[in-house]
């Protein structure tokens, strides 16, 4: 069997984590999936960039259309973020038929449902495990593993960045901008990273785990937002003295007014579960009508952890392209159900 052919949009840090795991464990992923998958053109701003990775030039290109009007290319894996121009390739992608792998929250809290629907039409593939809680599997989980069940609740620690930040400052009692910069330097903030410390970038993910949740269509303008920017050591330490630790939490629920769905930072006591997650780890629990309260924990950013969940991506993709049935599964079937109005 020939190897799938991938085009990459972006090469930087989940890019080249995505690169290093196809290039590295190729093998591997062969005999998983009875096909070797070959990045063949990856999209980049800058040609000339030390990419921190050994690599043949001839790779890059800064013209999209060598992506897209390649019909060898099957798979496109956009790993550049924002929605501009963003949007735009990957809706070019599905249209040519092409199956899409993408770690953008930013992209599907806002825009899902347009692409799920384009994504269908086109027979193709779009998968996106990587855009909440980086490494950790919870989209496939929420979907299919947990399908039978009515999901009563998710909550969760979402973003690496701010638990990164929120733990230093815990343990360490380090200055909010040091740590920030610290976690920017790790590759765990988002390229405005005030998406992080603003509560956005949890928002968008919650969003996307509440319309997955709860069948429902859950966007990023419903849900109720509030960052870390006003927490101080100092309230850390106050909170520390009456058993609390402080967490930045994701809560969605269905209420009988709604899907319910807000983050804001939370004080937890110290004998809880997810006050035990720190650092870039994220926690997710979820809990349903018949399976009861699931745990789901791991490294919600970075480089490899996130394209862990991006290749794997890729790999189901290439069995859904083998098996002649892309478009099949990706598909996210939302009812209408109402967003509680949480006074916005
Ligand atoms: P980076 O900023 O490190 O990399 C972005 C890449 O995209 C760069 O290679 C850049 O090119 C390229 N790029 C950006 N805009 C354009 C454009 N207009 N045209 C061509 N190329 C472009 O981002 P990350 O790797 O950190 O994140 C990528 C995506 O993954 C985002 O959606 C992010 O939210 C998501 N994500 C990130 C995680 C993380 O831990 N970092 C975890 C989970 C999801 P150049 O290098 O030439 O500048
Ligand atoms: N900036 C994000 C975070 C990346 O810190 O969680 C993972 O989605």
């Amino acid at each position: 069997v020939e190897n799938i052919k991938i085009g990459m949009l972006g090469l930087g840090t989940v890019g080249r984590g995505v690169y290093r795991i196809i290039t590295g464990n190729g093998e591997n992923i062969k005999r998983k999936i009875g096909a070797g998958l070959e990045i063949k053109k990856i999209l980049v701003r800058d040609l000339n960039r030390d990419r921190g990775v050994e690599l043949d030039q001839q790779l890059l290109t800064g013209e999209i259309n060598d992506i897209m009007e390649d019909p060898e290319i099957k798979i496109v894996i956009e790993v550049m973020g924002g929605i501009e121009p963003t949007l735009d390739f990957v809706q070019q992608a599905l249209q040519n038929g092409k199956s899409v792998v993408t770690a953008n929250k930013d992209m599907i809290a806002v825009y899902g449902k347009q692409l799920f629907e384009l994504a269908e039409a086109n027979r193709a593939d779009l998968l996106f495990e990587a855009s909440v809680a980086g490494g950790i599997p919870i989209i496939r989980p929420l979907k299919q593993c947990l399908a039978a069940n009515r999901i009563n609740q998710v909550i969760g620690i979402i973003n690496g960045t701010t638990n990164y930040m929120l733990t230093k400052m815990t343990k360490e009692g380090s200055d909010f901008a040091e740590v920030l910069r610290e976690a920017q330097d790790k590759g765990y903030a988002e390229a405005n990273p005030a998406s992080d410390i603003e509560g956005y970038d949890a928002a968008r993910k919650l969003a996307i785990l509440a319309s997955i949740a709860f069948n429902s269509r859950v966007v990023l303008d419903d849900v109720y937002t509030e960052g870390i920017t006003k927490i101080t050591a100092t309230d850390i330490s106050y909170a520390g003295e009456l058993n609390y630790t402080v967490k930045l939490l994701g809560i969605a629920k269905e209420t009988e007014e709604g899907v319910e769905v807000r983050v804001h930072p939370t004080l937890i006591p110290v004998d809880h579960p997810l006050a035990a997650v720190n650092d870039v780890f994220n926690a997710i629990f979820v809990s349903g009508d018949a399976v009861g309260d699931t745990m789901f924990y791991g490294r919600g950013a970075g480089e490899l952890p996130t394209a862990s969940a991006v290749v794997s991506d890729a790999m189901d993709a290439a069995r859904d392209l083998l098996r002649n049935v892309p478009g099949i599964i990706s598909c996210t079937c939302y009812d209408e159900k109402p967003v509680k109005d949480m006074g916005l």
